[in-house]
């Protein structure tokens, strides 16, 4: 039998947890033959390398070294180095991830050489065109040929837009397939005591949106918001590589580095970074997979952004927006105990990796739809079989 050949692409933090349950499905499945490619475009050690090492993923089969570089220069970068790798190497189906400028460039790339696309977490919008991401959204979805969805609201915003009903296949959370693959090391990391949390109330904060990061007014008032939240709850602050840039570059690092209760580190691992979520008072948050992580979790989580492309984290989760100046009196109604409980969205279940491989198998291969080999797969990739 001929195998299918898929090609993953990752290429970002938020990537990596997207691809590796579908690496570990896939990989030992008789009836394809995957190709893990990373564009390159986070490329620091504890944005990238630590990830792989984490969620138990092998070095990629090609590094395409693209780095960083204004959007047009990334995403051009990107899609001269992967046509090449397509045009040597023709893969059956490229699956992209995510709303990167990676997962553009590699959906155009496939399109334009009539390749399979298919996009795992399509349909969110936040219908706010100055997130780069939204750019993203779109386009990777209109060229798309099948659009895997991780809640409703994703099937609803591609039919508004007049996608074929079925070109579309609601298969649930990948992110959450992460956390249940690595639960087990994420409860054995030390990284709460490490940080002298044990037993303590804490809030865990993340930030690296350009409108809230990219410009010095904005990035000022927020650091003088996280300041009065900390005086009341220490602050964890594992700081991205954007954000951190920005802090120096307006002068700003100091006063947040020496505030009361402040506590500023390096981008943490995946594994880390869940166990010091998992004992969180709250969260504050930009982050697009942090909002889903906490409504999963039950853990309060105030993003400081005006939409969000994920709403079911504040329909049916423990997401709620927040304004920059309204962030220290929110944090004061949630240690006064005022907050929803929330609950788990339906297909945040765990199971989303082996049914994208069962979707996979029906629509390229015309085979049942079988998750169980999958599961399996899963289970004994990473130990818990
Ligand atoms: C990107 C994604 C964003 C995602 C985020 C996850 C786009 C448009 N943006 O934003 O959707 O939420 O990743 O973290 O694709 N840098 C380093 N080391 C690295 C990577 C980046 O120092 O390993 C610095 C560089 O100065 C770079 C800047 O961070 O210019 C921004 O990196 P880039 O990948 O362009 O965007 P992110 O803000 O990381
Ligand atoms: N994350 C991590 N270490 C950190 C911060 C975040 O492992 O120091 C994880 C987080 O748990 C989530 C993902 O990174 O799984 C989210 O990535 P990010 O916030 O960079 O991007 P977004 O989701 O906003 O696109």
């Amino acid at each position: 039998m001929e195998r299918l050949g898929i090609d993953l692409i990752a290429a970002a933090r938020p990537n990596f947890m997207k691809v590796a349950p579908l690496f570990h499905a896939l990989h030992v499945q008789p009836w394809c033959k995957l190709r893990l490619v990373h564009t390159g475009q986070h490329y620091d050690r504890n944005m990238s390398e630590a990830f792989f090492r984490d969620l138990k993923l092998p070095s990629p089969d090609l590094h395409l070294g693209v780095g960083s570089g204004s959007h047009a220069e990334q995403t051009a970068n990107v899609m001269l180095a992967y046509e090449q790798a397509c045009v040597a190497d023709r893969p059956d189906l490229v699956v992209v991830v995510g709303d990167v400028n990676s997962t553009l460039a590699c959906a155009l790339v496939g399109s334009k050489l009539r390749i399979t696309v298919a996009h795992l977490e399509a349909g969110l919008r936040s219908r706010d065109r100055d997130m780069p991401e939204e750019i993203n959204r779109l386009v990777t979805d209109t060229v798309a040929d099948v659009l895997w969805t991780p809640s409703p609201d994703g099937d609803e915003n591609l039919l508004a837009e007049g996608v074929a009903p079925d070109k579309i296949t609601r298969v649930g959370n990948i992110m959450i397939d992460s956390y249940e693959l690595m639960r087990g090391a994420i409860e054995a990391s030390v990284e709460r005591k490490r940080l002298g949390l044990l037993g303590r109330e804490y809030g865990v904060v993340t930030l690296h949106r350009p409108s809230n990061v990219d410009e010095s007014a904005p990035l000022a008032a927020l650091v003088r918001q996280l300041k009065a939240v900390a005086v009341r709850l220490p602050l964890v602050f594992p700081v991205h590589p954007r954000t951190r840039k920005n802090l120096e570059a307006f002068g700003l690092w100091p006063e947040l580095a020496e505030a009361s209760g402040v506590t500023l580190i390096e981008p943490l691992g995946y594994v880390d970074f869940m166990n010091l979520v998992c004992g969180a008072r709250l969260t504050i948050t930009d982050s697009g997979g942090v909002q889903e992580e906490t409504t999963y979790l039950g853990i309060p989580c105030l993003t400081l952004r005006t939409t969000t492309e994920r709403p079911i984290t504040v329909t049916e989760g423990t997401n709620r927006l927040v304004a920059v100046y309204a962030l220290a009196r929110t944090v004061e109604e949630i240690l006064a105990g005022c907050w929803t409980h929330g609950r788990k969205p339906a297909l945040w279940d765990g199971h989303t990796a082996a049914r994208v491989a069962a979707d996979i198998r029906r629509r390229l291969l015309g085979e049942s739809d079988e998750t169980e080999p999958a599961e399996t797969a899963v289970r004994q990739a990473v130990g818990s079989a």
